[in-house]
Protein backbone atom coordinates (compact mmCIF):
# COMPACT_ATOMS: atom_id res chain seq x y z
CA UNK A 1 0.00 0.00 0.00
CA UNK A 2 1.18 3.40 -0.62
CA UNK A 3 1.51 6.05 1.87
CA UNK A 4 -1.88 7.98 2.85
CA UNK A 5 0.09 10.71 3.17
CA UNK A 6 1.29 11.36 -0.54
CA UNK A 7 -1.93 10.85 -2.36
CA UNK A 8 -4.05 14.09 -3.37
CA UNK A 9 -7.79 13.69 -1.26
CA UNK A 10 -10.24 14.26 -4.03
CA UNK A 11 -11.16 14.62 -7.32
CA UNK A 12 -10.95 18.97 -7.71
CA UNK A 13 -14.25 19.25 -10.07
CA UNK A 14 -16.87 21.36 -8.90
CA UNK A 15 -19.97 19.78 -6.83
CA UNK A 16 -22.92 20.17 -9.63
CA UNK A 17 -25.78 18.76 -6.89
CA UNK A 18 -27.49 20.25 -4.09
CA UNK A 19 -25.64 20.94 -0.87
CA UNK A 20 -27.90 19.07 1.13
CA UNK A 21 -28.93 15.29 0.03
CA UNK A 22 -33.21 15.19 1.16
CA UNK A 23 -34.72 11.91 0.19
CA UNK A 24 -37.93 13.02 -0.40
CA UNK A 25 -37.10 15.72 -2.95
CA UNK A 26 -35.53 12.98 -5.36
CA UNK A 27 -38.11 10.04 -6.26
CA UNK A 28 -35.22 7.98 -7.86
CA UNK A 29 -34.74 7.03 -4.22
CA UNK A 30 -38.40 5.05 -4.48
CA UNK A 31 -36.76 2.83 -7.48
CA UNK A 32 -34.40 0.84 -4.98
CA UNK A 33 -34.85 -2.55 -3.15
CA UNK A 34 -34.95 -2.00 0.78
CA UNK A 35 -34.74 -4.45 4.05
CA UNK A 36 -37.87 -3.86 5.64
CA UNK A 37 -36.65 -5.91 8.80
CA UNK A 38 -36.16 -9.90 9.37
CA UNK A 39 -38.76 -12.07 7.57
CA UNK A 40 -38.94 -14.31 10.64
CA UNK A 41 -40.59 -11.62 12.57
CA UNK A 42 -43.56 -11.52 10.28
CA UNK A 43 -46.45 -13.98 10.93
CA UNK A 44 -49.93 -13.76 9.83
CA UNK A 45 -50.03 -10.72 12.75
CA UNK A 46 -49.70 -7.32 10.44
CA UNK A 47 -46.88 -5.32 11.25
CA UNK A 48 -45.74 -1.85 10.19
CA UNK A 49 -43.03 -0.86 8.60
CA UNK A 50 -41.91 3.12 6.98
CA UNK A 51 -39.70 3.10 4.08
CA UNK A 52 -39.19 6.92 2.36
CA UNK A 53 -41.94 7.96 4.68
CA UNK A 54 -44.57 5.62 3.31
CA UNK A 55 -45.90 3.87 5.86
CA UNK A 56 -46.62 -0.27 5.14
CA UNK A 57 -48.39 -2.82 6.53
CA UNK A 58 -46.80 -6.74 5.97
CA UNK A 59 -48.41 -9.76 6.88
CA UNK A 60 -48.57 -13.69 5.93
CA UNK A 61 -51.84 -14.68 4.94
CA UNK A 62 -51.10 -18.13 6.89
CA UNK A 63 -47.80 -18.96 8.48
CA UNK A 64 -45.99 -20.37 5.45
CA UNK A 65 -47.04 -18.06 2.88
CA UNK A 66 -44.53 -15.58 1.31
CA UNK A 67 -44.93 -12.30 3.28
CA UNK A 68 -47.68 -9.87 1.47
CA UNK A 69 -46.65 -6.02 1.87
CA UNK A 70 -49.41 -3.16 0.85
CA UNK A 71 -49.62 0.53 1.52
CA UNK A 72 -50.95 0.57 5.38
CA UNK A 73 -54.07 2.42 4.50
CA UNK A 74 -57.51 1.28 3.56
CA UNK A 75 -59.13 2.17 0.75
CA UNK A 76 -62.43 2.63 2.59
CA UNK A 77 -61.84 5.08 5.43
CA UNK A 78 -58.20 4.80 5.82
CA UNK A 79 -57.83 2.96 8.62
CA UNK A 80 -54.05 1.84 9.41
CA UNK A 81 -54.51 -1.97 8.27
CA UNK A 82 -51.21 -2.77 10.78
CA UNK A 83 -53.89 -2.00 13.45
CA UNK A 84 -56.18 -5.31 11.32
CA UNK A 85 -55.71 -9.25 11.71
CA UNK A 86 -55.94 -12.22 9.33
CA UNK A 87 -58.50 -14.63 9.59
CA UNK A 88 -58.84 -17.39 7.17
CA UNK A 89 -55.92 -16.57 5.09
CA UNK A 90 -57.52 -12.46 4.82
CA UNK A 91 -56.22 -9.46 5.66
CA UNK A 92 -59.23 -7.50 8.09
CA UNK A 93 -59.21 -4.14 8.32
CA UNK A 94 -59.89 -3.12 11.91
CA UNK A 95 -62.18 -0.45 10.96
CA UNK A 96 -65.13 -1.93 9.60
CA UNK A 97 -63.89 -5.38 8.83
CA UNK A 98 -62.94 -5.56 4.78
CA UNK A 99 -61.09 -8.06 3.73
CA UNK A 100 -58.48 -8.60 1.22
CA UNK A 101 -56.30 -12.26 0.01
CA UNK A 102 -52.29 -12.01 -0.44
CA UNK A 103 -52.97 -9.94 -3.78
CA UNK A 104 -54.77 -7.17 -2.20
CA UNK A 105 -57.88 -8.12 -3.87
CA UNK A 106 -61.23 -7.34 -2.36
CA UNK A 107 -62.89 -10.54 -0.65
CA UNK A 108 -65.34 -9.90 1.67
CA UNK A 109 -67.32 -6.72 2.65
CA UNK A 110 -68.92 -7.99 5.88
CA UNK A 111 -71.88 -5.11 5.56
CA UNK A 112 -73.20 -6.16 2.09
CA UNK A 113 -72.30 -9.97 1.49
CA UNK A 114 -72.75 -10.78 -2.26
CA UNK A 115 -73.23 -7.05 -3.15
CA UNK A 116 -71.09 -5.95 -6.29
CA UNK A 117 -67.80 -4.08 -5.10
CA UNK A 118 -66.70 -0.94 -5.02
CA UNK A 119 -64.06 0.23 -7.55
CA UNK A 120 -60.59 0.89 -6.25
CA UNK A 121 -61.82 -1.22 -3.30
CA UNK A 122 -58.45 -3.64 -3.35
CA UNK A 123 -54.94 -2.72 -1.53
CA UNK A 124 -52.26 -0.94 -3.07
CA UNK A 125 -49.89 -3.56 -3.13
CA UNK A 126 -45.82 -2.54 -2.99
CA UNK A 127 -43.19 -5.55 -4.54
CA UNK A 128 -41.72 -7.61 -2.09
CA UNK A 129 -39.23 -10.52 -1.79
CA UNK A 130 -37.70 -12.76 1.00
CA UNK A 131 -33.83 -12.85 0.86
CA UNK A 132 -30.94 -13.38 3.24
CA UNK A 133 -33.46 -14.05 5.72
CA UNK A 134 -35.12 -10.61 5.31
CA UNK A 135 -37.98 -8.99 3.94
CA UNK A 136 -37.13 -6.86 0.65
CA UNK A 137 -39.35 -4.04 -0.60
CA UNK A 138 -39.34 -1.63 -3.48
CA UNK A 139 -42.00 1.18 -3.72
CA UNK A 140 -41.45 2.24 -7.17
CA UNK A 141 -44.86 1.59 -8.93
CA UNK A 142 -44.97 0.30 -12.87
CA UNK A 143 -45.71 4.20 -13.75
CA UNK A 144 -42.52 5.19 -12.21
CA UNK A 145 -40.58 2.36 -13.67
CA UNK A 146 -40.16 0.02 -11.11
CA UNK A 147 -37.02 -1.47 -9.71
CA UNK A 148 -34.13 0.03 -11.18
CA UNK A 149 -31.42 -2.60 -9.71
CA UNK A 150 -31.71 -5.66 -8.08
CA UNK A 151 -31.48 -6.93 -4.27
CA UNK A 152 -27.81 -6.79 -3.44
CA UNK A 153 -25.98 -9.42 -4.15
CA UNK A 154 -24.39 -11.63 -1.27
CA UNK A 155 -22.41 -14.82 -2.47
CA UNK A 156 -21.40 -16.34 0.90
CA UNK A 157 -25.05 -16.50 2.26
CA UNK A 158 -25.81 -20.28 1.79
CA UNK A 159 -22.43 -21.25 0.51
CA UNK A 160 -20.80 -24.23 1.42
CA UNK A 161 -18.26 -23.02 4.68
CA UNK A 162 -19.96 -20.27 5.81
CA UNK A 163 -22.38 -19.94 8.41
CA UNK A 164 -25.09 -17.74 8.74
CA UNK A 165 -25.62 -15.28 11.90
CA UNK A 166 -29.06 -12.77 11.96
CA UNK A 167 -28.55 -9.90 14.47
CA UNK A 168 -30.54 -7.30 14.99
CA UNK A 169 -32.96 -4.50 13.55
CA UNK A 170 -31.17 -1.35 14.84
CA UNK A 171 -33.36 2.36 14.52
CA UNK A 172 -31.10 5.17 14.19
CA UNK A 173 -32.17 8.64 14.56
CA UNK A 174 -29.77 10.05 12.12
CA UNK A 175 -30.10 10.08 7.81
CA UNK A 176 -29.25 6.56 6.31
CA UNK A 177 -26.46 8.40 4.54
CA UNK A 178 -24.70 9.26 8.22
CA UNK A 179 -25.04 5.39 8.86
CA UNK A 180 -23.67 4.20 5.55
CA UNK A 181 -21.01 7.01 5.32
CA UNK A 182 -19.87 5.91 8.90
CA UNK A 183 -19.54 2.10 7.94
CA UNK A 184 -17.22 2.88 5.29
CA UNK A 185 -15.27 5.46 7.66
CA UNK A 186 -12.21 3.72 8.87
CA UNK A 187 -10.98 6.96 10.53
CA UNK A 188 -13.75 6.53 12.75
CA UNK A 189 -12.76 3.12 14.37
CA UNK A 190 -9.58 4.12 16.99
CA UNK A 191 -12.10 6.77 18.25
CA UNK A 192 -15.53 5.90 18.27
CA UNK A 193 -14.96 2.36 19.18
CA UNK A 194 -11.91 2.97 21.69
CA UNK A 195 -13.77 0.65 24.70
CA UNK A 196 -14.73 -2.03 22.19
CA UNK A 197 -12.32 -3.02 19.36
CA UNK A 198 -11.00 0.33 18.52
CA UNK A 199 -7.24 0.49 19.41
CA UNK A 200 -6.70 4.49 20.27
CA UNK A 201 -3.06 4.23 20.33
CA UNK A 202 -2.83 2.73 16.37
CA UNK A 203 -5.28 5.40 15.13
CA UNK A 204 -3.14 5.13 11.33
CA UNK A 205 -5.33 3.62 8.44
CA UNK A 206 -3.57 3.06 5.33
CA UNK A 207 -4.52 3.94 2.13
CA UNK A 208 -8.18 2.99 0.94
CA UNK A 209 -8.55 2.06 -2.66
CA UNK A 210 -11.86 3.14 -4.11
CA UNK A 211 -13.27 1.75 -7.36
CA UNK A 212 -16.69 2.28 -9.00
CA UNK A 213 -18.24 -0.76 -9.70
CA UNK A 214 -21.93 -1.19 -11.45
CA UNK A 215 -23.46 -1.37 -7.88
CA UNK A 216 -21.68 1.56 -6.46
CA UNK A 217 -18.76 1.12 -5.24
CA UNK A 218 -16.01 -1.11 -3.47
CA UNK A 219 -13.04 0.09 -1.10
CA UNK A 220 -9.93 -2.04 0.06
CA UNK A 221 -8.28 -0.63 3.51
CA UNK A 222 -6.55 -2.00 6.15
CA UNK A 223 -7.30 -1.15 10.06
CA UNK A 224 -5.23 -2.60 12.82
CA UNK A 225 -7.99 -2.54 15.55
CA UNK A 226 -7.75 -4.21 19.78
CA UNK A 227 -9.40 -7.09 19.28
CA UNK A 228 -12.52 -9.36 17.56
CA UNK A 229 -16.03 -10.60 18.74
CA UNK A 230 -15.24 -12.76 21.95
CA UNK A 231 -11.90 -12.29 21.90
CA UNK A 232 -9.23 -9.61 23.26
CA UNK A 233 -5.63 -8.73 21.18
CA UNK A 234 -4.29 -6.46 18.47
CA UNK A 235 -5.11 -7.72 14.79
CA UNK A 236 -5.44 -6.05 11.53
CA UNK A 237 -8.81 -5.66 9.54
CA UNK A 238 -8.18 -6.37 5.89
CA UNK A 239 -11.56 -5.42 4.40
CA UNK A 240 -13.05 -5.46 1.47
CA UNK A 241 -16.10 -2.59 1.67
CA UNK A 242 -18.75 -2.50 -0.94
CA UNK A 243 -21.88 -0.23 -1.07
CA UNK A 244 -24.71 -1.47 -3.07
CA UNK A 245 -26.99 1.41 -3.90
CA UNK A 246 -28.18 3.66 -2.17
CA UNK A 247 -27.39 2.51 1.21
CA UNK A 248 -26.35 -1.33 2.22
CA UNK A 249 -23.24 -2.41 2.89
CA UNK A 250 -21.30 -5.41 2.20
CA UNK A 251 -18.15 -5.83 4.56
CA UNK A 252 -15.57 -8.54 4.11
CA UNK A 253 -13.11 -8.94 6.67
CA UNK A 254 -10.47 -11.27 6.33
CA UNK A 255 -8.08 -11.56 9.41
CA UNK A 256 -4.43 -12.79 9.23
CA UNK A 257 -5.23 -16.09 10.64
CA UNK A 258 -7.28 -16.54 7.40
CA UNK A 259 -11.33 -16.43 9.23
CA UNK A 260 -13.79 -14.70 6.88
CA UNK A 261 -16.40 -12.37 8.59
CA UNK A 262 -18.96 -10.75 6.26
CA UNK A 263 -21.06 -8.02 7.67
CA UNK A 264 -24.27 -7.46 5.56
CA UNK A 265 -25.76 -4.01 6.33
CA UNK A 266 -28.96 -3.46 5.09
CA UNK A 267 -29.76 -0.09 5.46
CA UNK A 268 -33.16 1.36 5.39
CA UNK A 269 -34.19 5.13 5.04
CA UNK A 270 -37.40 5.10 7.53
CA UNK A 271 -37.86 9.01 6.45
CA UNK A 272 -35.51 11.76 5.81
CA UNK A 273 -34.63 12.19 9.50
CA UNK A 274 -34.28 8.29 10.70
CA UNK A 275 -32.88 5.14 9.08
CA UNK A 276 -33.30 1.06 10.39
CA UNK A 277 -30.25 -1.17 10.01
CA UNK A 278 -31.08 -4.79 9.76
CA UNK A 279 -27.80 -6.97 10.12
CA UNK A 280 -27.09 -10.44 9.56
CA UNK A 281 -22.72 -11.49 9.94
CA UNK A 282 -21.61 -14.48 7.74
CA UNK A 283 -18.57 -16.33 9.03
CA UNK A 284 -16.04 -19.03 8.13
CA UNK A 285 -15.50 -20.29 11.46
CA UNK A 286 -18.17 -22.43 13.99
CA UNK A 287 -20.61 -22.41 16.46
CA UNK A 288 -18.24 -24.30 18.40
CA UNK A 289 -15.12 -21.44 17.19
CA UNK A 290 -16.80 -18.51 18.22
CA UNK A 291 -20.87 -18.46 20.08
CA UNK A 292 -22.84 -16.39 17.78
CA UNK A 293 -23.85 -15.33 21.32
CA UNK A 294 -20.58 -13.46 21.46
CA UNK A 295 -21.30 -11.83 18.36
CA UNK A 296 -24.44 -10.53 19.05
CA UNK A 297 -22.45 -9.09 22.03
CA UNK A 298 -20.09 -7.84 20.01
CA UNK A 299 -22.13 -5.63 17.79
CA UNK A 300 -24.85 -4.55 19.93
CA UNK A 301 -22.36 -2.71 21.62
CA UNK A 302 -20.26 -1.57 18.63
CA UNK A 303 -24.00 -0.31 17.32
CA UNK A 304 -24.48 1.26 20.28
CA UNK A 305 -21.01 3.16 19.90
CA UNK A 306 -21.75 4.46 16.75
CA UNK A 307 -25.39 5.34 17.23
CA UNK A 308 -24.60 7.24 19.98
CA UNK A 309 -22.00 9.80 18.16
CA UNK A 310 -24.46 9.63 14.61
CA UNK A 311 -27.45 11.12 16.72
CA UNK A 312 -25.26 14.01 18.23
CA UNK A 313 -24.47 15.14 14.42
CA UNK A 314 -26.49 17.85 12.98
CA UNK A 315 -29.74 15.99 11.10
CA UNK A 316 -29.36 16.98 7.78
CA UNK A 317 -26.14 14.85 5.39
CA UNK A 318 -24.08 17.31 3.54
CA UNK A 319 -23.37 16.65 0.00
CA UNK A 320 -21.36 19.33 -1.38
CA UNK A 321 -17.93 18.78 -0.38
CA UNK A 322 -17.02 22.21 0.42
CA UNK A 323 -19.45 22.25 3.56
CA UNK A 324 -16.68 20.17 5.58
CA UNK A 325 -13.10 19.26 5.69
CA UNK A 326 -11.49 16.18 4.43
CA UNK A 327 -8.06 14.43 5.02
CA UNK A 328 -6.58 11.91 3.29
CA UNK A 329 -8.73 9.01 5.30
CA UNK A 330 -11.70 10.28 4.04
CA UNK A 331 -11.37 8.97 0.47
CA UNK A 332 -14.17 6.83 0.94
CA UNK A 333 -16.60 9.29 2.61
CA UNK A 334 -16.04 11.69 -1.01
CA UNK A 335 -16.29 8.82 -3.72
CA UNK A 336 -19.44 7.92 -1.90
CA UNK A 337 -20.91 11.61 -2.04
CA UNK A 338 -19.79 11.80 -5.41
CA UNK A 339 -21.87 8.78 -6.53
CA UNK A 340 -25.24 10.06 -4.09
CA UNK A 341 -24.65 13.05 -6.01
CA UNK A 342 -24.44 11.47 -9.94
CA UNK A 343 -27.47 9.38 -8.43
CA UNK A 344 -29.55 12.58 -7.98
CA UNK A 345 -28.37 14.49 -10.57
CA UNK A 346 -29.09 11.38 -12.88
CA UNK A 347 -25.75 11.11 -14.16
CA UNK A 348 -25.56 7.31 -12.69
CA UNK A 349 -26.57 4.45 -14.99
CA UNK A 350 -28.02 1.50 -13.89
CA UNK A 351 -25.90 -1.90 -14.00
CA UNK A 352 -27.22 -3.89 -17.63
CA UNK A 353 -29.75 -6.53 -17.25
S1 LIG B 1 -61.71 1.86 6.92
FE1 LIG B 1 -61.17 -0.15 6.37
S2 LIG B 1 -63.02 -1.17 6.17
FE2 LIG B 1 -63.59 0.87 6.63
FE1 LIG C 1 -18.42 2.31 13.78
Amino acid sequence: MTSIADRPVGRATRHAGPDHLVLSEHPVFRRFWYATGFAAAVDTGPVKRTVLGVDLVLWRPESTAPVSVALDRCAHRDAPLSRGWVADCHLVCPYHGWEWDADGRTQRIPQTPGAPLPTKSGLTMVASQERYGMVWVCLATEAEGGPITGVPEVPQYGAPGWRAVPEYEWPFACTAMHLLENNLDPGHVAFVHRNTFGDIDRPEVTDTVVTREPYGLSSYGEIPVGGRPGEVGTTLRCTVSQLHLPFSAHIHITYPDGLQHVMVKAITPVDDRTCLLTQTVLRTDTEADRPAADILAFDDEVEAEDRDLLESLPADFPLAPHLNAHAAADRNSLAIRRLWTDLVTGRWTPPAG
